[in-house]
């Protein structure tokens, strides 16, 4: 351990540090990575390098969740079922290959029109009403919505997914190695429940949606197992809802408390692009990604031992002051900025372009609708959902009047 070891905090169960760990990764990002105690031995790396060089070597750090009784619990989500988020190559290659037809750039850009009437519809509520609290009248359903648009299912099930989505993500939290709770795996059983049923429907009818593309993928011969079909879709559900709910409302919350940034937005609507790599740089909606040792590794000098657990801490990257100028400044025209958070290397977001244009849509269409939009509370304490690793408001009320 080195010198400042001591300063360091970082604990993703306490409250207080979720609330606002930024000022913590500022001390992390003074040093190298730092071994920590905890249940196994854990290496936290902040610096943009470091995470960097992390996330591009899987043969050091691998993305398989350990067969220990710790992350026992971990595995029963998918049983012996690898998923590309939590498999090396080749696995990883072979399951990313045969997922990729369904993020084609064209099958995103069809989405687009579908997204702008969703986020019009959610908006023409909020207006109605005359109140909009932005994560329970935009954020949240939003990206559910589109979600179960591309599944092909229909839209009115899209508050079922999120329910069960919600009560997965509220899992997370989970000290471990406590089990789950039991609505945590009642509302897995459900959705692969559910989707059975989907599948078997669209085997007989196929569409031009994601689960029959899905199953119709094929690659030189190989297709994807009943099984890591039915895997690829929870993880749909669990990996692009939430990041998207949390882009839009960290997003919202960002501009709001930055006004003369809004108002430079409002002023030139061109500057969106750059604003929503700016929103994801400054409050990721992913906040650490990990990794596991299954040898001695080593990351910037630093040796890690042997049955390590690695926080790759995307958020805290993002605001190194070595990669960005002023990192702790929200400049919506910032460039370059390569931020970190949609990942990097082989487990790059396979919805980063999805993500992208949902945020652009769904915040461009509240500041057309809502001219005078603020906070309805400035510089009262806001509070945050339960899970730190996807960081997401739990409301966002603003004033539009
Ligand atoms: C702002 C929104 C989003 C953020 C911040 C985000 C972030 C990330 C990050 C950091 C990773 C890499 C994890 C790792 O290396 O361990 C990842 C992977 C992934 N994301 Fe996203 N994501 C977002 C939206 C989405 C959406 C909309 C979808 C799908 C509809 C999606 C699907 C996936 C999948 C399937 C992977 C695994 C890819 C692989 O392992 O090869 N994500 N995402």
């Amino acid at each position: 351990m080195g010198e400042g070891t001591n300063e360091v905090y970082f604990n993703p169960w306490d409250e207080s540090f979720r609330a606002n760990p930024y000022p913590h990764y500022r001390a992390l990002l003074t040093g190298p990575p730092r071994m920590i105690d905890g249940l196994m031995p854990m290496v936290l790396v902040a610096r943009y390098a470091d995470v960097t060089a992390v996330l591009r070597d899987h043969q050091q750090f691998s993305s398989v969740q350990p067969r220990t009784p710790l992350f026992q619990r971990r595995r029963d989500v998918f049983g012996d079922t690898p998923t590309v988020l939590f498999s090396d190559p080749p696995v990883h290659s072979r399951l990313r290959r045969l997922v990729a037809p369904a993020f084609t750039a064209r099958r995103i850009r069809d989405l687009e029109p579908r997204i702008r009437a969703i986020a019009g519809r959610l908006l023409d509520d909020a207006g109605r009403r005359g109140r909009f609290e932005v994560m329970a009248d935009l954020a949240n359903p939003l990206p559910v919505m589109v979600i179960a648009e591309m599944l092909g299912v229909p839209p009115q099930d899209y508050e079922k997914f999120k329910t069960w989505s919600d009560i997965v993500i509220d899992g997370d939290n989970t000290l471990p190695p406590e089990p789950f709770p039991a609505a945590v795996r009642d509302a897995l059983g459900a959705i692969v429940e559910y989707f059975q049923a989907e599948v078997e429907r669209r085997r007989k009818h196929p569409g031009d949606d994601l689960v029959s593309i899905l199953i119709a993928a094929r690659d030189a011969g190989d297709k994807l197992s009943e099984a890591e079909l039915m895997a690829f879709i929870v993880v749909l559900l669990l990996a692009g809802n939430e990041t998207t709910t949390n882009l839009i409302g960290n997003g919202m919350r960002a501009l709001a408390e930055h006004p003369e940034q809004l108002a430079r937005l409002r002023a030139r609507p061109e500057l969106m692009g750059s604003a929503i790599e700016e929103m994801l740089r400054y409050d990721a909606p992913a906040q650490c990604a990990v990794r596991f040792t299954n040898a001695p590794a080593e990351v910037a000098g630093v040796a890690v031992p042997a049955g390590s657990m690695a926080f790759v801490v995307l958020a805290a990257a993002n605001r190194d002051p070595a990669q960005f100028p002023e990192p702790d400044r929200f400049d919506i025209s910032r460039s370059p900025n390569e931020h970190l958070a949609f990942g990097a290397g082989i487990h790059f977001c396979i919805g980063a372009s999805l993500a992208r244009l949902e945020g652009s849509i769904a915040i461009g269409a509240a500041l057309e609708r809502f001219p005078r939009l603020r906070l309805a509370a400035p510089g009262a304490p806001l509070a945050y959902k339960g899970s730190y690793f996807l960081r997401g408001l739990a409301e966002l009320p603003m004033d539009i009047g």
